[in-house]
Formats: C-alpha cells, sequence, structure tokens
C-alpha cells in the first residue's frame, strides 16, 4: 500500500489517500487542542499513543462484533482505515454526568446517570459543534430517521463493550464521543479515533482523570497518563 496525497487535516490527524480507493492512510499527530481549537500544543508522544490506542480498542470491539473502519496499524504514528464518507455528527454516550452536561443543567460531576444517554452534536467548526434534536437531523437531512436509530443502537452497543473492557483494568467510562460514517453502499460503520482524546476515563480506585481532561483543564502531564491507559488496555484485553 503507498501514501498518497494529503486529503484532509484536522486538530489532531491527517488523512491521506492511498494507491487504493477503498483505503485511508492516517497520521495521528502530537498536536491538542481544546476550546475548539482555541488553546493548541504540541505533546510529544501523543499521536502515538493515540494511534495504538484507538487500535487496540478497535481490534477489541471487533472480538466484541462490533465493526468498525479500522485496518492496522501502519508505523507507530500511523493506521490504515477503511475509506467511508463521515456523517457530520458526534455522537455522544454519557454514563455519568460530567463535562458539558455538568455545567449546562447544574448536575455534580460524577453523579451516576440512571441509564446511558446519547446526544448528538452537528459537526461544524464555524458553529462550534452545536448540540442537534434528532427532528433537527431529519430537517437538514444530516441523516435519516432509520440511521439516527441505528447510531443510538450502534453506539449503545459500543458503550457496553467499552465499559466491560474499562472495568478489567480499573477505569470507570465516564462518557464518551464516537463517529460513524457510510460506506459506498450506504452501509454505517463506526468511524474516527477511540482515545483518552475522545472519552472520559476515571480511575475507579481514585477518581483520578485519565483523559484529555488532563489537558483541558491542565491537570498535569498528558504523556504518563495516556501511557498508562495504553498499559492498562494491553493487559484488559490479554484476558477478555
Ligand atoms: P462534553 O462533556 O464536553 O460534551 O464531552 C463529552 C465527551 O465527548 C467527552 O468524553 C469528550 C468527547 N468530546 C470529543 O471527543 N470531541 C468534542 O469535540 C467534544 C465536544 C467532546
Amino acid at each position: 500500500m503507498e501514501k498518497g496525497a494529503l486529503s484532509y487535516e484536522g486538530k489532531a490527524k491527517k488523512i491521506y489517500q492511498t494507491d487504493d480507493p477503498a483505503f485511508f492512510w492516517v497520521e495521528y499527530l502530537n498536536q491538542a487542542t481544546a476550546l475548539n481549537g482555541a488553546k493548541k500544543d504540541q505533546i510529544a508522544g501523543k499521536g502515538e499513543l493515540n494511534n495504538q490506542i484507538t487500535g487496540l480498542i478497535f481490534d477489541a470491539l471487533k472480538t466484541a462484533g462490533i465493526e468498525s473502519h479500522y485496518v492496522k496499524q501502519l508505523s507507530s504514528t500511523e493506521q490504515l482505515i477503511k475509506k467511508v464518507a463521515i456523517i457530520p455528527l458526534e455522537v455522544v454516550v454519557r454514563n455519568v454526568a460530567a463535562g458539558s452536561f455538568s455545567r449546562r443543567l447544574a448536575i455534580a460531576e460524577g453523579t451516576p446517570l440512571k441509564f446511558p444517554i446519547v446526544e448528538f452534536y452537528f459537526k461544524n467548526d464555524a458553529l462550534d459543534d452545536p448540540m442537534i434534536t434528532e427532528d433537527q437531523i431529519e430537517v437538514l437531512e444530516i441523516a435519516t430517521k432509520a440511521e439516527l436509530a441505528e447510531l443510538k443502537t450502534l453506539a449503545l452497543a459500543v458503550n457496553q463493550a467499552l465499559q466491560k473492557i474499562f472495568a478489567v483494568c480499573g477505569i470507570t467510562l465516564i462518557d464518551f464521543k464516537l463517529e460513524f460514517g457510510r460506506q459506498t453502499d450506504g452501509t454505517i460503520l463506526l468511524a474516527d479515533e477511540i482515545s483518552p482524546d475522545t472519552c472520559r476515563l476515571w480511575d475507579t480506585a481514585t477518581q483520578s482523570h485519565l483523559d484529555k481532561d488532563i489537558y483541558r483543564r491542565e491537570l498535569g502531564e498528558l504523556v504518563p497518563v495516556y501511557q498508562e491507559v495504553l498499559d492498562r488496555l494491553k493487559e484488559s484485553v490479554a484476558c477478555i
């Protein structure tokens, strides 16, 4: 497989074409951003950790019966993915109150939710990724009613599988964000990344943050924390 022209550059990844139109070549960057890009830093080692963590999680999800766009690792910072047309939605699942949910609704962070909730955000940097209702998604033809139902079912299935994987290594999955894409035949596939950049992960014993809140809230060094997540996940998947 040959790396081709740059197709898209995001905040945390660069996506390249390959000599096979069915696949993209992804490079994970060391860039960390928060506040929709207003806070930005280069953190050596972050790209490598998120590439490995995402690969490990997508492989574990596959074992649990959930397919994704992930194919294989290409180098310590690069992976091969199936090409999909990304649906411009961030699908957030929450098990425990935190972040914007706690801020908006004045619910103390750490309050368990009665059942996992699914929220949709419209991926649009100019609008700051606003929350969007299911009716709005349908009216704007971002996704159909049937697709929305599938996104929810898939997001909750990912939640169940991820909770299990993280529980084995003493990590509580507070919340996370997923993205999905359409394949050429219209079927939906889990896409993007699943890493401490896109999940809230708390140490179950100490409640300490093992995720990007370390960077967002300036709580300490990010790399040792992401390394800890990778090391624990490796142990976890070895015994699942
Ligand atoms: P929030 O509490 O800020 O809405 O975030 C919920 C979860 O979604 C949290 O695990 C972080 C993740 N997330 C992203 O990965 N990207 C984003 O742009 C946002 C807003 C949240």
